[in-house]
């Protein structure tokens, strides 16, 4: 029920993406970016397809692809907006969690993970997340990015007020901003759409995926924008020694295809509604949060912490993770079964009770 924070939305071993890999195994693994691969093509252009963008960045972790999208946003900002060299801001979320790079805990605000790992990057203004009036008031000329999450997942699958990524994308277009959305772990399948950014049928500049690219089986992630946006970058100015090596490409370009169907977009949105009318008839919870087959609840703290439930459920069979306090997050693998989710909720509701 946690899915590897939605690394793993198409469950384990998935025998069509582990196909893909046996089969690169077999061919080719890791060329230098510095030649071609007869892989990393193929890849790029499905998921620009998928995006509705024309570029593709391919790199390993989450934490990468955030820092890349830091990197082109103050590139355009230098180059294309002509903001003056070193002043590029950015707004982000109070709330946020973008991954644990020195530069990204430097605009957290979670104590575990900003606390003496300074001193930290400058160029960033945190605004209280849902706040559209508060995002909109924090952008002056130096803005060059607004970087959210859709839905804040490691901050308790935060839902933000419905309108305020529509807002985000005005008021970026209006301003000349870029608006670019973390959807590393709200992305690919897990909100019943492809994007979260669906959700209000929004498109920002530049998509940051991660987690669910890899297939469950390696660390794949990228940044996809439009060619005005991501084409800043020089030959040379950045890369990576595995990102968009053959065998990452080959399963990357798996998961597009499956992306592709809508199965698991569909899935997603079928069985979120049954796992939230399934949770609504939980006793012990104080909040339900949920979006397609993801879900952050609260418990009531006469019942115990998030952590204690969480263990509680452990020594049941189910795997599910407490964030910040009284908090649980579920996020079940896209191919779970109607059944699998009753049970699960079943020894929820048992490990509630203590
Ligand atoms: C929204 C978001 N962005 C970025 C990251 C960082 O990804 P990684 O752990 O692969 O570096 C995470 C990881 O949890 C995340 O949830």
């Amino acid at each position: 029920m946690l899915s590897g924070y939605s690394a793993l939305n198409f469950g384990h071993l998935h025998p069509e993406v582990v196909q893909a890999a046996q089969e690169q195994l077999g061919r080719l693994t890791l060329t230098s970016r510095a030649f071609f691969n007869d892989r990393l093509g193929p890849f790029t252009d499905a998921l620009a397809a998928l995006c509705g963008k024309d570029l593709v960045l391919p790199m390993n972790t989450g934490a990468e692809a955030v820092e890349t999208g830091i990197k082109v946003a103050r590139a355009w900002g230098y180059r294309v907006k002509g903001i003056a060299d070193g002043r590029a801001k950015i707004v982000v979320a109070l709330g946020n969690f973008h991954g644990r790079t020195t530069t990204i805990v430097g605009f957290s605000d979670d104590p575990q993970a900003h606390d003496d790992f300074g001193p930290y990057a400058p160029g960033f203004v945190a605004v209280p997340y849902g706040d559209a009036d508060a995002l909109e008031a924090a952008i002056d000329d130096d803005t060059v990015a607004v970087l959210i999450e859709p839905i804040q997942g490691e901050g308790g699958v935060v839902i933000p007020p419905d309108g305020y990524l529509r807002r985000i994308r005005e008021v970026t277009t209006a301003r000349d901003v870029l608006f670019i959305a973390d959807e590393i772990q709200s992305g690919l399948g897990r909100v019943g759409e492809t994007f979260a950014c669906d959700r209000e049928g929004v498109v920002p500049d530049v998509y940051l995926l991660g987690k669910a690219l890899g297939g469950g089986i390696l660390p794949v992630s990228a940044v996809v924008a439009d060619e005005d946006v991501l084409g800043v970058i020089r030959p040379g100015e950045h890369g990576s020694t595995f990102g968009g090596n053959p065998l990452a490409a080959a399963v990357g370009l798996k998961v597009v295809e499956l992306l592709q169907t809508g199965r698991f977009q569909e899935r997603s949105r079928q069985l979120g509604e049954h796992l939230r009318a399934g949770l609504e008839r939980i006793e012990g919870l104080t909040a339900i949060r949920t979006a397609g087959l993801w879900a952050g609840v609260d418990i009531d703290p006469a019942l115990g912490t998030g952590r204690e439930v969480a263990e509680r459920l452990l020594a049941r069979g189910v795997l599910a993770k407490d964030t910040h306090g009284q908090t649980l997050r579920i996020a079940p693998p896209l191919v779970i079964r109607a059944t699998e989710i009753d049970w699960a909720l079943e020894q929820l509701s048992v490990a509630l009770k203590g």
